[in-house]
């Protein structure tokens, strides 16, 4: 392989415990790795004390498996390239990346030497660290709409000020969306959000021109911005997104784009660098940082001036360590094509599930999405539950829904593993059906 050099794995810290403790033993405040009890206790104690059993919905049992009470791990202890060590101590292929946020690997000796001494630099200070006009620069190189950019620490913040942003410049209220942009007010139609709050939202179809033709028609004299996320499931048709772009400029709003999981996966600079439809923002974040919780909202230098006309600001927004984990994965992204071998790792761990699959003659199962982020599509909710708490059995992690994500940690082997494993979990569920 061409790019082979650039694309080995990592050299990843050991996932034995026995090796980690050598590393770290003579470091009085390095042992605080979690006490390795049987998962359900774990599970259980999440859900007396954490109101859904974790702070990130994809990541409560029911989101993982189907049903809370699914046999299925909920914790881990250690995680290094694409494996994930459970609190049963078993070693599981991760084909779930953390929701997209990790792209190369977990724990990547590419990225944690700079997070390390980041934080042993002292992660924050009473000034701004240089690391943020670093990180903003190389950002700004790679992404096509920005200009300038802003930092905060989630996807939904980031998003949340894109949408103040362009209200802000455009002095309108009215946004019409398409997609999932966290779980802030703005965007919400959950309890708790003020009425008032939801009418200025306005929800379209994915790729229906039409409906989006009608929606500006409706609120053009009001309309700040239309939000899109470009991908979702499929790509769109290319006339969709030209005629958002077309649509926002005509009507003076600004055209947003959520490119949280698209950047850096799709190409580097996200879905506008593969469309060549630029929008008037753009936020980031996910893969950016690889993991460190690092978002960003880059655009027009206009616009993103209008953070001076109110206040968009978080007291660990330029913090150090995301920040250097973003410079480190902005300099990979620079000097090699780390989205083009995504699409080809995608692609083939796609096809090692297909090739289970069909060996297999199983049905009721599918595969869809795009080859770096795809995802397994069940004709029921029982046979999706079974399916992946066996495939865990067997020592794979899928995603429950979309998505299921290459990283560059899914080195051939890999990919064979998870093809021999899903083959195992089909013939252990054709076993037990008596088959
Ligand atoms: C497209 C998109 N936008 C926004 C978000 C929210 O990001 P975060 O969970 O970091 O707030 C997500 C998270 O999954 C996302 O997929």
């Amino acid at each position: 392989m061409v790019f082979s050099r650039f694309f080995k794995p990592s050299a990843r810290p050991p996932l034995d415990p026995a090796a980690e403790t050598q590393d770290t033993a003579s470091d009085e405040h390095a042992d605080d790795a979690p006490e390795a009890l049987p998962d359900h206790s774990w599970a259980e104690r999440a859900r007396a004390i954490l109101p859904s059993g974790s702070s990130t919905g994809s990541k409560r049992a029911e989101a993982l498996w189907g049903t809370a009470d699914a046999h299925g791990p909920t914790h881990y202890l250690r995680a290094s390239g694409c494996r994930v060590v459970t609190t049963d101590e078993e070693e599981l292929i991760d084909c779930t990346m953390a929701l997209g946020a990790v792209a190369l690997g977990y724990a990547d000796e590419r990225i944690t030497p700079s997070v390390v001494a980041a934080a042993a630099h002292g992660n924050v200070a009473g000034l701004s660290h240089t690391l943020e006009v670093e990180v903003a620069e190389l950002f700004c190189e790679a992404v096509p709409c920005a200009e300038k950019v802003q930092f905060l620490k989630s996807g939904a913040e980031a998003m949340a000020a894109a949408v103040r942003l362009a209200r802000t410049y455009t002095g309108r209220t009215t946004v019409i969306g398409c997609g999932y942009f966290g779980w802030l007010d703005w965007c919400s139609a959950e309890a708790g959000v003020p009425g008032t709050v939801r009418d200025d939202y306005v929800k379209i179809p994915f790729d229906d021109i039409g409906a989006l033709e009608a929606a500006v028609d409706r609120y053009g004299a009001t309309l700040a911005a239309i939000v899109l996320e470009p991908v979702i499931e499929r790509m769109p048709s290319v006339a969709w997104i030209a005629r958002a772009r077309a649509l926002a400029t005509q009507s003076g709003a600004a055209l947003v784009f959520d490119e949280m999981k698209s950047g850096f996966r799709l190409a580097t600079g996200g879905y506008q660098e593969l469309s060549g439809v630029t929008p008037d923002l753009a936020a980031f974040g996910k893969a950016l940082a690889n993991g460190y919780p690092l978002a960003a909202v880059g655009g027009n230098a206009a616009i993103l001036d209008a953070a001076r006309k109110t206040w968009i600001s978080s007291t660990l927004a330029s913090e150090a360590t995301a920040l250097a984990a973003a410079r480190a994965v902005l300099h990979l992204h620079a000097d090699t094509p780390v989205c083009d071998e995504l699409a080809r790792i995608g692609g083939d761990m796609r096809t090692a599930v297909s090739n289970a699959l069909t060996a297999s003659r199983t049905g009721g199962i599918e595969i869809a999405g795009i080859d770096p982020m795809w995802f397994l599509r069940f004709e029921s909710p029982a046979l999706e539950t079974r399916f992946l708490t066996t495939a865990a059995a067997n020592g794979v992690l899928f995603k429950r829904g979309p998505y299921n994500f290459a990283s560059l940690a899914h080195d051939d082997e890999t990919i064979a593993e998870i093809e021999s494993c899903t083959s195992n979990t089909l013939f252990t569920m054709r076993t037990a059906d008596g088959a």
